[in-house]
């Protein structure tokens, strides 16, 4: 198919409106860049007539989302996982390889078009990696070996779906179950329990067993998933939406590929039995763009259900419960998590966070009533509609109800995923996924918080530590600051650019840990540090922005003897390095005496 064709083929895929079809931009933009490799103008050009809005907008829309590009890409597409738990299982010398081999810079396609190299922020595969996408596919446990294999493939022209599928291996890896993973209550939901029972009694009283078992939410603010539900049913408007926060984009964090991998059914249920609620008649799944590989199996579990009288008209049979999901892609933006950007997103525009409030229960998708939550909130919430308030309690701690579902990554010899029921010291969890040596624990992803071992008496909960997910281990070899230097970037990379002291903040931030990192900090900069952390924390718009500080001011509190160790003796010493500046001049000149260095005079 040409280029033309290939674009009306997708645009001619919707509806004829102008009004639905700007709210499947991203989605067509996606598809566009996935078939062809790149936005080429003639498809703006297209796009803007159909949708009768000026190209100017498509421009900004493709602007924002990393995974978009008007220039075209390799024929091989490769992103390599960037995160800091990639960087420990090496992935820095396999992308130096991965470029030398194929002789790409990074970022730049090569002069024949055959590949573009590049990276990303974490794919979510942090407990088998170092792991890259090809094409939007994931590729984990990269090696030398693979590295080497995967260059001659290239060369070789060998079609991506030809590689050999252990490549493409991606393991659950539960390592341990408990209400919600474990084989008998997952048999529970698949055929509709929570449904049922919803249709046995009201929607009233399973409102209420929902707000008695205590759920709060799993995306990591823990806000109680009754009274969310309870807010937006109560919201006067002809429809209401439930959206699945499936952006999962913390650094860190792999458990909603898990649940959406092998326990979909359940989230649908999950989303469905909100709809019931709520009085929803659509919903949509939020999924990230480097869970693309998901897609398909997703709508395939999507069909079942409507196949099986789960989804669709007249849900098991019952007059007016009316229902359908639609699975919506992301595009390579961290913000997009934040539940006001990813309805921004939904709608087809920028991920640029709304003003809250109101918020999305009240003024949400296309401004009517909406419910967001996470992948994991609605898999619970349809367990304890099958199974009951009481089941769920009896779990976790007065104050966070049920069970946790983490990602454990870094330094452990059992990384992979733990559930456990609220409460579990941080000891624990060490014990268990083997982590010996260690030095600090990661909690929550590069938004959250780092504990030294000395902490590991504290809890996983609301009431202690809490966390959407993630947690990162490092042992005694680790440099800590590689990880506060890694986070400092994806912040800057990540910040959306709306405010000022995220987006200044966060570059200034990152020039300083920089300084600390090469061993040109003093005091001055800590405190400098200290104030622009505060600053960031107290005036940013969103979440991004409040909590981008945390990695670097949990560094500078926790770990001060670390941080003292990296200060330079001076009073004070420029970001800059005039001195290092002047060597090109020194070079032209042949001069290297004292006098030629700006050192020397001070
Ligand atoms: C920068 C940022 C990123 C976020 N990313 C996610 C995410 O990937 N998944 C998620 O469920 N919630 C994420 N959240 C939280 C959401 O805004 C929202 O609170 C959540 O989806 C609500 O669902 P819950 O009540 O079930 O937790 C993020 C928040 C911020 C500020
Ligand atoms: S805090 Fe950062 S991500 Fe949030 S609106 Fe401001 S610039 Fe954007």
């Amino acid at each position: 198919m040409t280029h033309d064709e290939i674009i009306k083929t997708i645009i001619a895929s919707s509806g004829t409106s102008p009004d639905v079809q700007r709210q499947q931009l991203l989605q067509y933009l996606c598809q566009i860049q996935h078939d062809l490799s790149h936005i080429p103008g003639h498809a703006i050009t297209q796009l803007a007539d159909l949708m009768q809005m000026p190209e100017a907008e498509i421009h900004g829309v493709i602007d924002f989302y990393s995974f978009l590009h008007k220039d075209a890409r390799g024929e091989y597409d490769i992103l390599l996982s960037d995160s800091i738990t990639d960087h420990m299982l090496g992935s820095r010398t396999l992308l130096q390889q991965l470029c030398n081999r194929l002789g790409v810079e990074p970022g730049v396609p090569r002069s024949d078009g055959r590949v573009t190299v590049d990276t990303t922020s974490c794919t979510g595969l942090c407990d088998q990696g170092p792991a890259m996408l090809v094409n939007g596919t994931a590729v984990s446990r990269l090696s030398d070996s693979r590295i080497e294999q995967i260059c001659a493939l290239i060369e070789a022209g060998t079609g991506v779906s030809q590689w050999p599928a252990e490549f493409f291996e991606i393991e659950d890896n539960i390592l341990r179950r408990d209400l919600l993973l474990s084989d008998e209550t997952t048999a529970a939901s698949p055929d509709g329990s929570a449904l049922r029972a919803l249709i046995a009694s009201s929607s009233d009283a399973l409102l209420d067993v929902i707000e008695q078992s205590g759920l709060r939410g799993r995306g990591g603010a823990g806000f109680r998933t009754g009274m969310k539900w309870r807010f937006c049913k109560q919201a006067e408007s002809d429809s209401h939406y439930v959206v699945c926060n499936a952006d999962e984009g913390e650094p860190g964090t792999f458990k909603d590929r898990v649940l959406l991998n092998s326990y979909a059914d359940s989230v649908f249920e999950g989303m469905t039995l909100c709809a019931g609620i709520i009085g929803a008649q659509r919903g949509y799944l939020y999924l990230r763009g480097e869970y693309r590989y998901l897609l398909e199996p997703l709508q395939a579990v999507l069909q079942q259900r409507r196949d099986s009288g789960l989804l669709g008209q007249g849900i098991l049979g019952k007059n007016g419960f009316d229902f359908d999901i639609e699975i919506h892609l992301g595009a390579g933006a961290y913000i997009c998590g934040e539940e006001s950007s990813l309805i921004e997103s939904l709608e087809g525009k920028r991920g640029i966070p709304r003003k809250r409030p109101p918020f999305p229960v009240t003024l949400g998708y296309l401004n009517k009533p909406t419910v967001v939550n996470n992948v994991e909130t609605f898999m619970a919430a349809a367990k304890i509609a099958a199974l009951g308030a009481d089941w769920y309690c009896a779990a976790g701690t007065p104050e966070s109800s049920g069970t946790k579902v983490l990602s454990i990554s870094g330094d452990c010899e059992r990384p992979g995923i733990y559930e456990y029921p609220f409460g579990v010291t941080i000891k624990q969890v060490l014990e268990d996924c083997g982590a010996t040596n260690t030095q600090a624990v990661q909690i929550a992803g590069a938004a959250g918080t780092t504990l030294p071992v000395a902490d590991a008496d504290r809890c996983i909960a609301f009431e202690d530590v809490s966390t959407a997910g993630s947690i990162m281990v490092f042992n005694n070899e680790r440099n800590l600051l590689d990880m506060v230097q890694n986070f400092a970037h994806f912040f800057v990379h990540e910040s959306c650019g709306f405010c000022t002291p995220c987006r200044v903040g966060g570059s200034l931030l990152k020039d300083l840990v920089e300084k600390l990192v090469n061993g040109h900090a003093t005091q001055y900069d800590v405190a400098e540090m200290k104030q622009i952390g505060a600053l960031m924390q107290g005036t940013s718009f969103c979440g991004l922005g409040t909590t981008a500080a945390n990695p670097v001011l949990d560094l500078l509190n926790r770990f001060p003897q670390l941080v003292e160790e990296q200060l330079a003796h001076s009073g004070y010493e420029p970001a800059f390095d005039l001195d290092a500046s002047l060597q090109e001049a020194r070079d032209i000149t042949g001069r290297d005496d004292a006098g030629a260095h700006i050192g020397s005079h001070t």
